[in-house]
């Protein structure tokens, strides 16, 4: 995604109707038991000094790839677990395509993989073979997070990264999507063991970033086959985002940020520009529209340090999913995009 290729504006939310397919994996059960936040103390102390100032020399020249890693960090954990499989590269001549490849991954951009990469690459030579990609993700993220505005807090390790075979067929039923019901995505946050809460909070992570235009298009010409835009949209919004994308043809690398207040700093904007009918997507939309999630968007719209440490507490929640440890489903890797 090119940032240069533009930066129109606002709004968004939108549409139709879902996507979960039924068999998303239950990781909730998976043991986590074992992260702590010392884990590197004595073989890698320097760990979160290293990944800090990768991540604090590349935000100042490149803030967009805070959002993109932290997203990377979300559908790393959503499939498969927090395991570093989203960060491994197809191989030539290999049967089945990694998680990488698949369509709902295509949108991250390559400078995101670059920078785990990157501090993974300045790790091993201070600590070599003892840190795990998964846990370098997660610090990552975190760093970003805060590097953007939003709240730091502790980030438990001992994540070991998958050797599972590539399988980007587990993408599309595991990840949320712009068109995915309310019901649907309460189902999947709770199979990773996230509940109602972690759902509307950590969309406060749309508080930063950019999404294509085919994401939300649906709400801008022909609502749910009505002919309309959504009615649920800011009309001001709407023709702002109308200019940006036409319902035909455009330019598929445009994309608008997320929060059209503020949308390079992590706050609760995002919440308050929702209760505005200024959500860009269907489902950031729906989080206000919804009874069962209106109290929670509400309640982050109107008090920041509230959003700030529930966030915090579900990113170490979301920080669990399915994480692994041990040689039978485990490896720490020398580069993040090869298995060992
Ligand atoms: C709850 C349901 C969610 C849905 C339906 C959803 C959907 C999306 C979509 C469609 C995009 C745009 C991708 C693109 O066009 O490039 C996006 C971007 C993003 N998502 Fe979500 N998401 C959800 C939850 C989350 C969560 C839980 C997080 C993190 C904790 C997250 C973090 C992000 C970030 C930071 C971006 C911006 C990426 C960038 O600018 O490169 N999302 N999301
Ligand atoms: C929902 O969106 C995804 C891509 O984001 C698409 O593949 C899928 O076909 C859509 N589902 C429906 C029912 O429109
Ligand atoms: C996933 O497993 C956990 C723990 O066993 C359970 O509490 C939760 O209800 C399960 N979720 C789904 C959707 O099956």
């Amino acid at each position: 995604m090119s940032l240069s290729s533009s930066i129109l504006i606002l709004l968004f939310s939108t549409t139709i109707t879902t996507c979960l397919s039924s068999e998303t994996v239950n990781t909730s059960m998976v043991h986590h038991r074992f992260l702590t936040v010392d884990y590197y103390a004595k073989t890698c102390p320097q760990l979160e000094q290293i990944v800090a100032f990768v991540t604090s020399q590349n935000f100042k020249v490149s803030p967009a790839t805070a959002p993109a890693t932290i997203r990377l960090f979300f559908h790393d954990c959503f499939v498969q677990g927090c395991d570093g499989s989203i960060l491994i590269s197809m191989k030539p001549g290999s049967m089945g395509l990694p998680e990488k490849e698949s369509e709902d991954n295509q949108d991250i951009p390559a400078y995101a993989y670059q920078i785990i990469e990157k501090a993974k690459a300045m790790v091993e030579m201070k600590c070599p073979g003892v840190v795990s990609c998964a846990d370098i993700l997660a610090l990552a993220a975190r760093d970003y997070i805060h590097l953007a505005g939003g709240p730091y807090y502790a980030v438990k390790k001992g994540r070991w990264d998958g050797k599972q075979k590539p399988m980007a067929s587990l993408v599309y039923p595991n990840i949320p999507h712009a068109n995915s019901t309310i019901d649907n995505l309460i189902k999947l946050f709770s199979s990773k063991g996230l509940t109602l809460n972690d759902l509307v909070v950590l969309s406060g992570a749309h508080s930063i970033g950019y999404a294509h235009c085919k994401h939300f298009v649906n709400r801008l010409y022909n609502f749910k086959g009505t002919n309309k835009p959504d009615p649920d949209m800011d009309p001001r919004q709407l023709k702002s985002l109308r200019m940006t994308c036409p319902q035909h043809g455009g330019n598929v690398g445009v994309v608008i940020p997320f929060d059209a207040t503020t949308p390079f700093s992590f706050d609760n904007a995002y919440f308050q520009n929702l209760q505005a009918k200024l959500g860009l997507l269907a489902t950031d939309k729906e989080l206000f529209l919804d009874p069962r999630t209106r109290p929670l968007v509400q309640a982050f719209a109107n008090d920041k340090n509230k959003f700030f440490q529930d966030f915090s507490s579900a990113m170490e929640r979301l920080g669990n999913v399915g994480v692994k440890r041990g040689k039978k489903h485990g490896e720490i890797r020398r580069v993040c995009n090869m298995h060992l």
